[in-house]
């Protein structure tokens, strides 16, 4: 396995709308593979395609340790009620907003065999759900959020999360 290089900021590949996976190759297991281990070396919940440079709806998420969800043309096909809560995002470091997601969404997606299945997240595993398939889309979180944090808020959180420690 192999980290990955996870694209930040203002690269111009976060904005763009990826291609649907026609094909599952030892290729795309390989970037299955380095997806995973990028986001847990980052210390991240989710990660998609464009954030490791490649255009393609290609998506894992871990919100529970050792829980690991690899999405292969992933489509939401149901949502239900809301939620409104904290995000971040790895190719947005340092910042932090408020964004209002379904409580709960059922998606669509092939896995690494090429099967289609059916998975129903709720809370945290919602949020990450809807905000990794935005990033296929070019979406990222600013985008739909209520409002972004401002530096002091962000440096409180972190300084509360540093009292737990
Ligand atoms: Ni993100």
């Amino acid at each position: 396995m192999a980290k990955l290089t996870i694209r930040t900021d203002d690269d111009p590949i976060l904005g763009k709308v990826c291609k649907p996976i026609d094909k599952i190759t030892p290729r795309i297991l390989t970037l299955l593979d380095d997806m995973v281990e990028t986001m847990r070396h980052a210390s991240g919940v989710g990660l998609a395609g464009p954030q490791v440079g490649v255009l393609r709806r290609i998506v894992v998420v871990e919100c529970e340790p050792g829980v690991v969800y690899e999405l292969i043309n992933p489509v939401i096909t149901h949502r239900e009620g809301t939620q409104i809560g904290r995000e971040g995002c790895l190719s947005l470091p340092g910042q932090c907003g408020i964004v209002p997601r379904p409580m709960t969404v059922t998606l669509e997606a092939t896995n690494r065999k090429g099967e289609r299945f059916t998975v129903t997240g709720s809370g945290l595993l919602a949020r990450a759900f809807c905000h990794e398939l935005d990033h296929l889309d070019g979406v990222l979180y600013p985008a739909v959020a209520q409002r972004m944090m401002t530096p002091e808020e962000i440096e409180k959180l972190y300084a509360e999360e540093n009292d737990d420690d």
